[in-house]
């Protein structure tokens, strides 16, 4: 099994609620799966650029490229052969004005690739990936039900572009009200952990 860690935190390991989430969901997944491989990434540390006139021109096939263009065009074929290479990813992602943070939306932008993870064809669009996903999520409000649950567009989003992408087995995490007060934090971890205990036996 190969597992694709990403993380999209903007707050070290030590504060952040879904670092711990997405990270214990890699260990259960591992101890699962004993000789499961991990690849690990980053979006907030190790950030990519906004999609932009460059990249738009380094994806072209045709055209020369000069070194700083095909190192461009190297670096998303990186990012999709290692999201080819997944059987499971595991997503850790706050929510960030309702949404998911820009550093991975950024990562979205850069694998959702036409002709690579997913194609037109005469009766619509078809993903091109396969496998696993879970979502570790984390949110200040509560979004999962009641007034705000119109406005969450964190767990729809990624839950949707996976979809697209072809991958429709996504399983949610989430720790949500953690800003509503120490024992509201606590409580939620300890559900995400629940979670997670019912959803990989480890
Ligand atoms: C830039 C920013 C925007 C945020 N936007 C929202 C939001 O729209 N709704 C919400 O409930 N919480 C929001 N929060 C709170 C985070 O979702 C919450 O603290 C979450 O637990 C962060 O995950 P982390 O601990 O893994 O970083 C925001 C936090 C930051 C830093």
């Amino acid at each position: 099994m190969n597992i694709l860690h990403i993380d999209a935190s903007a707050s070290d390991a030590a504060a952040s609620h879904t670092r711990r989430l997405s990270a214990e969901l890699v260990e259960k997944l591992k101890a699962a799966n004993p000789d499961a491989s991990v690849v690990y990434r980053d979006v907030t540390v190790d950030p990519l650029p906004h999609v932009d006139m460059t990249i738009r021109q380094a994806w072209a096939p045709e055209g020369d490229k000069d070194a700083s263009l095909t190192a461009t065009a190297q670096r998303s074929k990186a990012l999709v052969d290692e999201l080819k290479a997944a059987d499971v990813i595991v997503i850790g992602s706050p929510m960030y004005n309702f949404t998911i943070p820009s550093t991975l939306k950024a990562w979205i932008d850069h694998i959702a690739i036409a002709g690579q993870t997913f194609q037109y064809t005469a009766s619509g669009p078809e993903g091109l990936l396969k496998g696993k996903a879970y979502l570790a999520l984390s949110s200040g409000g509560v979004y999962s039900q009641g007034p705000f649950a119109a406005v969450e567009h964190l767990a729809t989003y990624l839950t949707d572009i996976l979809g697209f992408l072809g991958i429709r087995d996504v399983e949610v995490v989430r720790a949500e009200g953690v800003a509503y007060g120490p024992e509201q934090d606590e409580a939620a971890m300890a559900s995400a952990a629940e979670r997670i205990k019912t959803l990989v036996a480890g």
